[in-house]
């Protein structure tokens, strides 16, 4: 810690001295010391003490999963290790949220935030009965431990891994205080309820959450990418998503005299067809958009025509006006092509203002994020990530202030394959546990050190035009 202390004042001095027109000659860390943090980090991270604490949170969590805005002991947990690392925070924020706070209490302000809940889902089980293993956490100089791996509460599970998130966080919350006096600024930890389409974020939002923030950066564990990699895109990452449900009303009556009826099923079935010219029809081939309908129910019986339809669906899109364009016409084809077949229909968009906007990532903070994750694991190990049609709260952050989202990886295929997002045999390689930690430290550490070395630089710059 002390050495640490040293180095970073050191890294202060060199970078002062490496302004333009002052020589570095009495600099004794080379420029480079900055790029090394990342690194320092994950060895920090990795390091068995650390990385089976964040392990033992995570499973912790993962016992008791607990869907959005009931994550009572979730923030319970977090509010306790932050209790014990002497780390201040604001609780309530978003009924469940934890609002922690690291450093100076001064701008500049950058977040890091973790999702909380689980998802409504059965843990998986094979035809012994036995829960499906998930892969062994192996730490030599720490005794193997007995623990349990599935969800102790019935119909709910941490499917998304955002168990794994918290523990990340809070891996990450405890080097950064170890480094509290040697911030150059606040970082502020967002422990957020209700990503699972609940809009957690948003109410974190309304909560404060970005108060005097200037950037806020989030990840994600991926099953398809490997350990020890993340990837990363500039501008849409993710899909913003909306859902709709329509019920088509006609006139029930005898299946044998359909003119005595007006037939719901018919008119609904040509809704669903013309829901999909909308995408194929309307829609630029090059902004990737979807309509789907996953719901459709009516009728009980062979010869009876129904009194009504229900049906439901989701749509997405990559830029948010393309997104409003699709719920506009989703709701004029169903109640327009509803009346073709003389029926009626009313549409609901739920909560509209849930529906989640698109994940787009900041183009400065992308070079940021790139920097500071090759600096940790190499270039061969940042990769380009496609963009993904699924949705992610998130999003609300970044149409406030500029964000950043990734994926870091879990795969390890010596272990075999990890069941993919919101199923059941959904595991976490718990490997992926001290990377996210240490990404996250090294982004926050990074930002206001570079914030603050930019800032002198122009003081400096103004000062000598003078
Ligand atoms: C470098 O440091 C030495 C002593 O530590 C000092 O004598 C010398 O003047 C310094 N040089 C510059 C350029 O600051
Ligand atoms: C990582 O830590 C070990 C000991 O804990 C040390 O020997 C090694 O030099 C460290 N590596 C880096 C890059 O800091
Ligand atoms: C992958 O798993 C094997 C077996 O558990 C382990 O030895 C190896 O270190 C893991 N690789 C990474 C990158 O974590
Ligand atoms: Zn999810
Ligand atoms: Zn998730």
């Amino acid at each position: 810690m002390g050495f640490f202390s040293w180095t970073w004042v050191s890294i202060f001095l060199c970078f002062q001295l490496l302004l333009p027109r002052h020589s570095l000659s009495n600099c004794s860390f080379r420029s480079y010391e900055l790029e090394e943090i990342p690194k320092y980090f994950l060895n920090q991270t990795q390091k068995c003490e650390l990385s089976d604490w964040m392990v033992g949170i995570r499973r912790k969590l993962h016992e008791n999963s607990e869907l959005g805005f009931e994550e009572f002991e979730t923030s319970r947990v977090i509010r306790e290790k932050l209790d014990k690392l002497g780390i201040p925070y604001k609780y309530p924020p978003a009924v469940t949220g934890v609002l922690g706070f690291i450093g100076t209490g001064k701008p500049p302000f950058v977040a890091l935030r973790a999702d909380m809940d689980a998802l409504p889902i059965q843990v998986l089980l094979n035809l012994f009965g036995r829960v499906v293993p998930s892969p062994v956490h192996v730490c030599l100089c720490e005794e193997m431990v007995e623990w349990e791996h599935k969800s102790r509460v019935t119909g709910k599970m941490h499917a998304c891994g955002h168990d794994a998130h918290v523990a990340m966080l809070l891996g990450a919350a405890r080097i950064l205080q170890e480094h509290q006096n040697e911030l150059q600024g606040t970082v502020v930890l967002v422990f957020q309820p209700g990503e699972e389409g609940y809009a957690g974020a948003k109410k974190m939002i309304e909560d404060g959450a970005l108060e005097n923030v200037e950037a806020i950066f989030g990840l994600h564990v991926s099953s398809g990418l490997p350990v020890g990699q993340v990837s990363t895109r500039a501008g849409p990452l993710l899909a913003g998503s909306g859902f709709f449900q329509a019920v088509i009303h006609g006139k029930g009556g005898h299946a044998a005299n359909p003119h005595h009826s007006v037939d719901p099923i018919l008119a609904a079935s040509n809704v669903v067809i013309t829901l999909q010219y909308i995408v194929s029809r309307e829609g630029d081939p090059l902004d990737p958009q979807v309509v789907t309908v996953g719901k459709f129910q009516a009728g009980n019986a062979f010869n009876v025509i129904p009194d009504s339809v229900t049906i439901g669906g989701t749509f997405r899109a990559f830029v948010k006006s393309s997104l409003l364009q699709l719920k506009k016409r989703i709701q004029e084809v169903i109640t327009t092509q509803a009346a073709v077949h003389r029926c009626t229909a009313t549409v609901d968009f739920f909560d509209a203002e849930k529906a989640y906007p698109p994940t787009v990532n900041d183009e400065n903070l992308h070079e940021f994020v790139n920097r500071v994750a090759t600096d940790m694991l190499g270039p061969s190990n940042v990769k380009e990530a496609a963009p993904v049609t699924g949705a992610e709260d998130f999003a609300f952050y970044q149409e406030v202030v500029p964000g950043y989202f990734f994926f870091v990886g879990m795969k390890n295929e010596t272990r075999g394959e990890l069941g993919r997002s919101h199923n059941p045999n959904f595991v976490v390689n718990e490997d992926v546990l001290p990377y996210g930690a240490a990404l996250h430290a090294s982004l926050a550490v990074r930002f206001l050190l570079e914030k603050v070395v930019k800032a002198r630089s122009q003081e400096r710059v103004h000062h000598d035009e003078l």
